[in-house]
């Protein structure tokens, strides 16, 4: 994890007298992990795999997003009270933001329906024109985009990954993300749809950073689509944390140099 030297070089920043420090929990006992946090006035946490989803039940409160994402990552506690987040998707908003991409009345495709997709379509849903959710299981496309279409009362479509569909809404759409594994390293070869489904007039958003610039970003950049990488998404929703944590103004400069001097 990047995380400890990421907040580390934060804390040291501002001058703050805190420590984040790595602990691997297994399954068994995360109940005790989380004793210890109490007993100890641990003052935050993150969480991932596989306690994303087991924690919620072992907090006190969790943030409306994270409870209808299904998973936790970020952990707060104050006055004895445990309270989850889920930060990736406003660090997703955050990274597209910083990249002078405004999400609001767009057309947005997001290719994947697992925990990523569920965070970034139910933080981007509310804003966004139009939002269709492509997945190679499209039962789970199906089932995030009638999650969406209930919460949010809006239109929301799906398909499968390699659908001839996946074209057509790409045709007219203004935001892609690509929230699947696809690409990611070892696999840089591949990516998640063909380049000639792209076009100059789509943002291309990857959410793997390993590669910094994936196949899918490469084969955007070169028919002239803005590309935005997934480096930026792994220090905001780390800026998230820190926030939530601190209730300080976070320093991203700092965090990002730790980040890019270690991916
Ligand atoms: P995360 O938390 O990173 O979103 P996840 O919940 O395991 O991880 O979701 C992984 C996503 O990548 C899923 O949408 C998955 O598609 P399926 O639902 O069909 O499994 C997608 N994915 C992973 N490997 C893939 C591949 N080789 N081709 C297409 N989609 C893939």
């Amino acid at each position: 994890t990047f995380s400890p030297a990421m907040h580390n070089a934060a804390f040291r920043h501002l001058g703050l007298n805190a420590i984040y420090v790595a602990f691997a929990v297994k399954p068994s006992d995360l109940v005790d992990a989380l004793r210890g946090v109490r007993a100890l006035n641990v003052r935050g946490l993150n969480v991932t795999i596989p306690h994303k989803e087991a924690i919620i039940t072992l907090l006190d409160d969790v943030d409306t997003l994270a409870k209808n994402v299904g998973a936790v990552n970020t952990v707060t506690h104050e006055d004895g009270v445990l309270r989850g987040f889920n930060t990736d998707g406003a660090g997703a908003l955050e990274t597209l933001r910083e990249n002078g991409v405004d999400p609001r009345n767009k057309r947005i495709v997001i290719l994947g329906a697992g925990g990523a997709a569920k965070a970034i379509a139910l933080t981007l849903a509310p804003m966004a024109r139009e939002v269709t959710i492509a997945n190679r299981t499209v039962e789970k496309a199906e089932a995030l985009s009638q999650r969406l279409r209930t919460l949010y009362k809006r239109d929301v479509h799906y398909c499968g990954l390699n659908s001839k569909n996946v074209k057509t809404v790409l045709r007219e759409a203004e935001i892609l993300i690509n929230t699947t594994s696809v690409g990611m390293y070892p696999n840089a070869g591949e990516t998640p749809i063909p380049h000639n489904f792209l076009h100059e007039n789509v943002t291309v958003f990857d959410i793997v950073y390993n590669p910094r610039e994936t196949r899918l970003l490469r084969e955007a950049r070169k028919v002239g689509a803005k590309t935005v990488g997934g480096l930026g998404m792994l220090v905001h929703q780390g800026v998230e944390a820190f926030e939530l944590w601190t209730h300080m103004k976070p320093p991203v400069e700092v965090m990002k140099r730790v980040i890019e001097s270690m991916v």
